[in-house]
């Protein structure tokens, strides 16, 4: 199956996804927040948040992988974005990372669908465009090396993400 095949942009809440894994966008702490952390810590309830006290926290760019719990998904990928200082703080290569680290974990825990939420484009301010051509443009070069996840999902919240999603799948093609 083609790289292009294996992506896709969906609009609405990653705390109802029946993938493999959801994604989390936390913060170093790793003891919830709010926006998509809050949902889903919300969701899959207060034995999300033991498991994570165990795990220590995590670094900016770094992800770990839990339970799902009463969510739908199997695994919690939480990874932390950087915060937007303007571009010109290594925010590009951390924002990346994210996406490339916790499809590392997605493969290594036999995960063949994932969902991602904007990373870093709420709170931390990240310029929606810009983080959705990382966001495909990394998943993409994971994909053609790597047999798993099989399919990436990247869930807009709301439409102008989803668009910006489906212009940087377009620009794949
Ligand atoms: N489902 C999917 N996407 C969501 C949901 C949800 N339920 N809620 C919010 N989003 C979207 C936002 O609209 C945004 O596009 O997730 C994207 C990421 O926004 P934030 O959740 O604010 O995450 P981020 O910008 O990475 O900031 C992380 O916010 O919640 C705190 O603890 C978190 O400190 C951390 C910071």
């Amino acid at each position: 199956m083609s790289v292009t095949n294996r992506l896709k942009a969906v609009t609405g809440g990653i705390t109802q996804v029946e993938a493999d894994a959801v994604v989390n966008a936390a913060n170093r702490s790793l003891l919830g927040g709010g926006g998509v952390d809050g949902a889903i810590h919300r969701a899959a309830g207060p034995e999300l948040l033991e498991e994570c006290r165990r795990l220590g926290g995590c670094e900016t760019g770094d992800a770990k992988i839990t339970k799902a719990y009463r969510l739908p998904a199997r695994q919690v990928i939480h990874t932390v974005g950087p915060v937007w200082h303007g571009g010109d703080k290594g925010e590009a290569d951390l924002l990346a990372s994210c996406y490339r680290r916790a499809l590392e974990l997605a493969r290594d825990h036999g995960c063949k669908s994932v969902a991602f939420p904007a990373i870093s484009t709420g709170v931390y301010g990240y310029p929606k465009e810009e983080a959705a051509r990382i966001a495909v443009r990394t998943a993409a070069a994971f994909l053609e090396g790597n047999a798993l996840p099989e399919k990436v999902v990247f869930m807009g919240f709301d439409e102008e993400t989803t668009m910006a999603y489906e212009r940087e799948l377009e620009a794949l093609q």
